[in-house]
């Protein structure tokens, strides 16, 4: 939590449709609204009112230089935001509603402010599948910035209480609709020039948008050194996505006082004297472990570890973008 900020009286909203409207209005009013997406929960503001967007950066501790993901309800609203060329009609008209994030060229109608953009005459769109997440934009009828509802650099949140665990005091409300399905931030896909590129890992996997496009979707290449700060990856920092335990990841055995993070079976060596332990999932079931990963590592963070020692997962698949959290997770900070 940012001290600098006034402490406000954060609400926790059903899901209804009461809470659709209520949030709906603090979001017109300029506030901050955490919500659920099918991926994590986001932390909502009007994409188009850049006072409202300063107070998210604050709220979160995000760096200016990191742009956040415009959310839309419809493919019209998206080509108001972006320009869509052909592959890029292609992906959303497959995936939209869905967990994969567009970056497009700026178009002229666009309401998403330049603080939102830091400054890229580029923007990221996702249309979400989550039905509050759906409700809540349509009722509120513009495009709403959301990045990931916790503290930047933290854990992102896939629950109402990690919301609130990280940014009560400083956000107006969240709407808790339970745990999200996905777990995993969306792909991200950067359709700019030429070639259609991977800017981050996610819960679609690279393979899937690699069979519609009929071709191998390539990481671009600034985003895959990890300190890049171009404008094509502004957001990949080394560290992120980090618990306040170290992590030691591909770990085949674990030491007394250490937590242990296994995936599938057997548990690594010594897991039985480990301090605590969670299986992302025990029959090894990739979907599962993206679903369990984020509320793993808080819950065994919690338990006060100095370190977590994960079990290797296969790289395949969702594999990739629960490597790449893992990768993030245990960076030097
Ligand atoms: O699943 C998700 O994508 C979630 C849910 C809430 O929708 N949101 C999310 O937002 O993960 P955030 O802010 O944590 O991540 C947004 C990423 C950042 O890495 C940022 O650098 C990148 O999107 N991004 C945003 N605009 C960009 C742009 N114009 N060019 C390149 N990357 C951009
Ligand atoms: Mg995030």
């Amino acid at each position: 939590m940012d001290t600098r900020l006034p402490a406000i009286n954060t609400r926790r909203l059903g899901p209804g449709a009461h809470a659709i409207e209520a949030a709906a209005a603090m979001l017109t009013a300029g506030g901050l609204v955490g919500f659920p997406t099918e991926t994590v929960y986001g932390l909502g503001a009007d994409a188009a009112d850049a006072a409202a967007v300063a107070r998210l950066f604050a709220a979160k501790g995000r760096p200016h230089f990191n742009p956040l993901i415009a959310h839309v309800a419809t493919i019209e609203a998206a080509r108001n935001e972006g320009v869509f060329d052909p592959v890029a009609e292609r992906l959303a008209a497959a995936f939209w509603p869905g967990p994969l994030t567009l970056v497009l060229p700026l178009a002229a109608t666009a309401r998403t402010c330049e603080l939102a953009r830091a400054g890229l005459d580029s923007v990221a769109l996702r249309i979400p599948a989550d039905p509050i997440a759906q409700a809540l934009l349509a009722r509120f009828g513009g495009p709403l910035v959301a990045p990931s509802a916790n503290r930047s650099g933290h854990v992102s949140a896939t629950t109402a209480d990690h919301v609130l665990d990280d940014l009560a005091g400083v956000i107006d409300a969240v709407i808790d609709a339970g745990p999200v399905p996905l777990g995993l931030e969306s792909t991200i896909v950067a359709c700019l020039g030429a070639q259609s590129l991977l800017l981050r890992p996610g819960a679609l996997p690279r393979a899937t948008i690699a069979a519609l496009l009929g071709h191998p979707l390539d990481e671009a290449a600034h985003a895959a050194r990890e300190d890049d700060l171009s404008p094509l990856a502004p957001g990949r920092l080394a560290s992120h996505y980090a618990p306040r335990a170290r992590l030691r990841l591909d770990a085949t055995s674990v030491a007394p006082e250490e937590a242990v993070l296994g995936f599938g079976l057997p548990w690594p060596q010594g897991w039985e004297r480990a301090s605590a332990r969670c299986n992302l999932s025990p029959n090894h079931d990739l979907t599962e472990a993206a679903a369990r990963l984020y509320g793993s590592l808080r819950t065994l963070d919690a338990q006060g570890a100095p370190c977590i020692a994960v079990a290797p997962i296969p790289p395949e698949g969702l594999g990739e973008a629960i490597n790449d959290r893992l990768r993030r997770a245990a960076a030097p900070r």
